[in-house]
């Protein structure tokens, strides 16, 4: 393919076609998981990929600069469970160690907080992202298949020791199963110092189980907070991020919740995804993707590199299209895409 380069900066921004800038990139470090959690993975049976396919540590930051030297500005670090990455740390610390260093972030299920949280911090990890769907033991093993309630809850202290601000907790609620539990993880959170957001389930895991009927929306998730006493204010214009915030009780804390089926937020968008085999995504929702792992390994320049982000970027649909007739999941799982 031919490459056109320019010098100039803003001609290197990762713009698409509806004028949207790209700044966040969510970079998957790996497929795996300790956990199970039912809307995300199967039981067994998922198919991995392949270790000689997983982008090496010095081919990931590379992508990583050549995105921040792009306009990238915040870097999420994500999976799969980020933090079953051998050398996480040095990952962090490499990524704020970049000219211009992006803001780092992690969403983690948090059970391997206790060991990491306090190096992680001092490589220059910020904030943390922590997935928590239940309060209570036995549900938690059922959720996850794996009773490990007391670690996550573990590594959200640790967080919080090491200084991590904000820790945020990310819940998804599903109807019948965690879904009375609202009310009481917001009290807890609130009581914690925590921000918790909840999520809508999304179409996005590959027993294909989704069900538009059974996911608890932005607007039941108001409701469920409100019969439980809370007085919830809805705050400023959240902008580019996913989550729209009330204020609890008049404030200062809030609650936020990511609507993205029923409230999406994809005008705003400026996420792109690098997934831990190397394939560029402009989209969670993306049925397309672009291999950056081939032209490296084949002795790509930065500049190709960053002309077939560009390409890609280009190509980003308007919206993730859930409720078009047509719409179909990406061929890939959230955990294998990136989370
Ligand atoms: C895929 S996980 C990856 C990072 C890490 N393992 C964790 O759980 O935080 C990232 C987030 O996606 C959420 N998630 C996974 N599958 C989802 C789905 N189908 N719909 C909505 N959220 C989902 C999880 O609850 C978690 O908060
Ligand atoms: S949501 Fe996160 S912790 Fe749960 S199975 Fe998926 S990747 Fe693992």
């Amino acid at each position: 393919m031919t490459t056109s380069y320019s010098s100039d900066t803003s001609g290197r921004e990762l713009r698409d076609t509806f004028g949207r800038v790209h700044r966040d990139l969510r970079v998957s470090l790996t497929d795996r998981c300790s956990l199970r959690c039912t809307y995300c993975m199967p039981a067994t049976g998922m198919e991995w990929i392949a270790g000689p396919d997983q982008l090496t540590t010095d081919e990931l930051l590379r992508i990583v600069r050549i995105s921040v030297e792009h306009g990238i500005g915040t870097v999420r670090l994500t999976g799969g469970e980020p933090l079953l990455r051998p050398d996480v740390v040095d990952v962090v610390a490499s990524i704020t160690a970049l000219p211009n260093p992006p803001e780092v972030s992690l969403t983690t299920n948090g059970l391997r907080l206790p060991g990491l949280a306090a190096p992680l911090a001092d490589a220059g990890l910020r904030r943390v992202n922590i997935s928590l769907d239940t309060m209570d033991r036995e549900r938690f093993r059922t959720l996850t298949l794996r009773d490990r309630l007391v670690d996550t809850l573990a590594g959200i202290a640790a967080a919080k020791a090491a200084g991590l601000d904000p820790v945020k907790i990310n819940t998804v609620l599903m109807r019948g199963v965690n879904d009375d539990e609202a009310p009481t993880m917001l009290q807890w959170a609130l009581a914690e110092g925590l921000q918790l957001r909840f999520i809508e389930q999304m179409p996005l895991d590959p027993q294909h189980s989704w069900d538009r009927s059974r996911m608890v929306t932005a607007a039941e998730i108001l409701d469920l907070l409100t019969a439980g006493g809370f007085d919830l204010t809805p705050e400023e214009d959240r902008g580019s991020a996913p989550a729209e915030r009330w204020l609890v009780n008049g404030g200062p804390q809030a609650v936020g919740i990511i609507g993205s089926v029923t409230r999406p937020f994809c005008g705003d968008c400026d996420r792109v995804r690098i997934t831990s085999d190397g394939q560029w995504r402009s989209c969670l929702f993306a049925r397309h993707e672009t291999d950056l792992r081939g032209p490296l390994r084949a002795g790509a320049s930065d500049a190709t590199l960053a002309e077939l982000m560009r390409l890609d970027v280009a190509g980003k649909a308007a919206g993730h299209g859930i409720d078009d007739p047509g719409f179909m999941q990406p061929r890939r799982p959230m955990s294998a895409i990136g989370g």
